[in-house]
């Protein structure tokens, strides 16, 4: 990769921090105390205890060697009720922020990774206007006590899974199944939001680089020498040709320009009036690899041979995405793209020996890695890979059950050990390159 890459791994809070205790309650608790939302009826009280274990998990930064690490903040543990601020939780980021500092590790400070305070779920939650307010106070406690040492703030992760599973849907919390056509007013609050939260990150941090994390289906022409096929791919990818909400057009055209895409109408009809005023403020894009598909040149999708490897999730591995999403991305953003989460999950377990062998998360970074060499030899301008994630953690919905760590976590002690996976990349970052290809 080229000089200056920074390689990380990207984690958020309801999924690794619990202490529950020591915070307000949110959304995800809710859900997880409802019977049959989270499998085998697990919650985040615990999780992975990083809370009482931050400096271990720092460690375990340092060692693997990254530059970069992405966390979140738990706005309720910072705001547990409307009108009280807890110095304590913001303390804790504090912390976090110092250790990593001393470990010459660059934070990136995400804002929001889903964990809606109660208190304002019970004022409407994102599907209020009110919540615009709200969380502009909430960045100001946040930047006011960070905004020191850290430059690098993302307002959001994954706007159309909060609305699309937690709103529309009921896999994800608040999992309220609200009409269709509440999506862009809801919408419209998150942008609003985001617009006033950049605005109080760049007023007091005039050196900022402020992002959102998107996410959705890449799509890849089957044949990559065909320009057909590439240009049905591109369409795919960044047009808005559905009313699905995994659609990179709906979301990326207003966070970038300020305005809906010109095509929202036709799939979603009455707009809500957008006012962002701010919205230059996008410097970077931050794009989570997760799904992809192939298309031919007719705009069809080609089916995955049989057998095609796949997740424990059943997800569909399809390591060109990591070729074509930043390829795609820097021709319809211009801006600097971090590949800001990746990962696989499998089932991992502690053999005999007490190592985890899991092979196949280490072939998964190899083949995604190589695309993502690849795109960047052609031109993609990506800054930088965050793998997710470091610990296995709580899955949402999956509870405890799906691993996506590079380090095997035992929920019962506690227990960190860190897996095959984290020892081979520790060698990519080490040599900044492919550690397989380099040994030949
Ligand atoms: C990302 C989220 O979409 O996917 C993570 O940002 C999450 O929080 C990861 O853990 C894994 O997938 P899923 O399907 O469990 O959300």
């Amino acid at each position: 990769m080229r000089e200056g890459f920074e390689w990380g791994v990207a984690t958020s809070a309801f999924q690794i921090e619990g202490a529950r205790d020591s915070r307000g309650d949110c959304t995800w608790d809710a859900f997880a105390a409802t019977p049959g939302k989270v499998a085998d009826g697990y919650n985040g009280d615990i999780a992975c205890d990083h809370f009482h274990r931050r400096q271990e998990d720092i460690a375990l930064l340092k060692n693997l060697g990254v530059n970069g690490y992405r966390f979140s903040v738990s706005w309720p543990r910072v705001i547990p009720s409307p009108d009280t601020v807890s110095e304590q939780g913001l303390q804790f980021y504090s912390d976090i922020i110092d250790g990593l500092l001393k470990e010459g590790i660059s934070p990136l400070v995400n804002l929001h990774h889903w964990d809606i305070p109660l208190w304002m779920h019970e004022l409407g939650g994102w599907d209020s206007p009110a919540v615009v307010a709200h969380f502009r106070f909430f960045t100001e406690q946040v930047v006011r006590t960070l905004g020191d040492r850290v430059t690098r703030w993302m307002t959001i992760n994954e706007p159309n899974c909060l609305i699309g599973d937690g709103y529309l849907g009921s896999v994800h919390a608040p999992g309220l199944s609200v009409p269709q056509d509440r999506a862009l007013p809801i919408l419209a609050n998150l942008l609003h939001a985001h617009d006033a939260a950049s605005k109080t990150i760049r007023d007091t941090i005039p050196n900022s680089k402020i992002t959102v994390a998107f996410t959705g289906p890449l799509w890849c022409p089957r044949d990559p020498h065909d320009p057909n096929c590439i240009e049905q791919a591109r369409r795919k990818t960044m047009g808005l040709q559905t009313s699905s909400l995994w659609n990179f057009g709906l979301f990326l055209h207003p966070y970038l320009h300020g305005q809906w895409h010109p095509d929202t109408a036709t799939n979603f009809g009455v707009l809500p009036a957008l006012h962002m005023p701010n919205s230059e403020n996008l410097d970077f894009i931050t794009l989570n690899l997760y799904s992809g598909e192939f298309v031919d040149a007719n705009g069809e999708t080609v089916p995955l041979k049989p057998g095609h490897p796949v997740s424990a999730f059943n997800w569909p591995i399809v390591p060109e995405i990591a070729y074509w999403g930043p390829k795609f991305f820097k021709e319809a953003t211009n801006r600097p793209i971090l590949i800001g989460e990746n990962g696989l999950a499998s089932m991992d377990w502690k053999v005999l020996d007490g190592t985890i062998p899991d092979l196949m998360r280490v072939d998964f970074l190899d083949r995604h890695l190589h695309q993502l060499q690849r795109s960047i030899e052609d031109g993609a301008n990506v800054i930088g890979y965050h793998h997710w994630t470091l610990l296995d953690n709580f899955e949402w919905q999956e509870g405890y059950r799906k691993r996506f760590g590079l380090v095997h976590v035992d929920f019962e002690t506690q227990e960190r050990t860190p897996k095959a996976s984290y020892f081979h990349y520790k060698k990519w970052i080490a040599q900044n390159d492919n550690p397989s290809q380099s040994c030949q």
